[in-house]
């Protein structure tokens, strides 16, 4: 019995031997096991799993105690991956067309000819307010595609000295020339509403594509369907941009964070799709229509131009001004 007692001994002594021989090495290796790029560790795995991080200030400011919040994990979304590309599709897609519909229909031609007359189509007022308000906007679409593309497009080519010179130029102009673009657009839409108001004539011009297909000439006031469009565009979508332009230069001032978001979502949208949408407008008053330039120009077109795409203006004209040499008449 003693024999077999201490053989047991020996046996479990043996088990445990070896036992402490396979643990121990693990053991001392446990601390160099510890990978410091673990998971746990790296901050985007802490965000992805913490929904809000937000922490103890002493500054008055609580907005800049929270460092993470859900929502504006969803708007880095749309900032980052979804505006460059409604940006970059409705601008290029836009270039696309305008090529296309060119190469397609060509300019459209005076049919008649120049007759040699000419009539007052803008005074010098109206191209003044048209021309500060085309300028600030080709400066602020240039300066905002910066803010929005630059990172990606431009940074590379020309490098980071000259990129935040031009980013730094750039943002000043945004803020600066915002106001009188805001100041054009209230004028814009006092000068020229009573002749922007849709009616049936609109109606029965854009049923016949606007004469861009074939030859056709759908009558139209002094503005048609389409000029009504873009008119109502600028003043719509130039409020939207200024208002919410206006909220994101004074930051906080009435609004909060999820506010903020919001203003930055409809003024870069809406600003991609209103620089797509003038293209279009600079393509039809330059190369794409003849004689249509000279209007804003010069203030004047051919008597010809006015009756093939204004004929009820032109009626409405020659009666306002017959009216006029009648009236002066009488004190001859
Ligand atoms: C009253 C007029 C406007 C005001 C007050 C205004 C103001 C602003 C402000 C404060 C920003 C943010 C800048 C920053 O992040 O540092 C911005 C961005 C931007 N603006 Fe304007 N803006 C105006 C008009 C326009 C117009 C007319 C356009 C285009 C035609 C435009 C296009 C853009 C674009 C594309 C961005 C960049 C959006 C982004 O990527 O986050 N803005 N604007």
């Amino acid at each position: 019995m003693a024999a077999i007692g201490a053989r047991i001994r020996l046996v479990a002594c043996a088990i445990a031997f070896m036992v402490f021989a396979a643990v121990i090495p693990v053991m001392a290796q446990q601390p160099n096991s510890v990978d410091p790029n673990a998971d746990a560790v790296k901050e985007q795995t802490l965000l992805q799993q913490m929904k809000r991080i937000q922490g103890l200030g002493t500054i008055p400011d609580v907005k800049s105690y929270v460092i993470a919040q859900p929502m504006g994990r969803g708007w880095r979304q749309f900032r980052e991956g979804w505006l460059p590309w409604i940006g970059a599709i409705a601008i290029l897609g836009m270039l696309a067309l305008l090529v296309i519909f060119y190469l397609w229909r060509g300019v459209v031609r005076m049919e008649s000819g120049r007759s040699g007359v000419t009539v007052v189509r803008f005074n010098l007022f109206e191209r003044f307010v048209h021309w500060m308000t085309a300028t600030c906007f080709i400066i602020l679409a240039l300066s905002g595609l910066n803010i929005t593309f630059g990172k990606r497009v431009l940074l590379p080519l020309v490098g980071s000295t000259a990129f935040s010179s031009w980013s730094l130029a750039a943002k000043y102009a945004h803020n600066f020339l915002s106001f009188p673009f805001a100041l054009g657009v209230i004028s814009i839409f006092a000068m020229w509403l009573s002749g922007n108001i849709p009616n049936r004539v609109d109606v029965e011009w854009f049923k016949r594509g606007g004469g861009m297909v074939g030859d056709d000439h759908p009558p139209a006031y002094r503005f048609n369907g389409g000029q009504k469009a873009v008119y109502w565009i600028v003043v719509l979508g130039g409020t939207a941009v200024a208002v919410s332009g206006y909220l994101l230069m004074f930051p906080f001032y009435g609004t909060n964070i999820a506010n903020m978001q919001l203003a930055q979502v409809i003024h870069s949208v809406v600003a991609v799709l209103f620089i797509a949408v003038m293209l279009a407008h600079i393509y039809i008053g330059t190369i794409g229509m003849e004689g249509a330039f000279e209007a804003m120009g010069e203030g004047v077109v051919d008597l010809n131009w006015a009756k093939e795409h204004h004929s009820l203006w032109v009626e409405q004209e020659q009666v306002r001004l017959e009216g006029s040499e009648l009236r002066r008449q009488p004190a001859e």
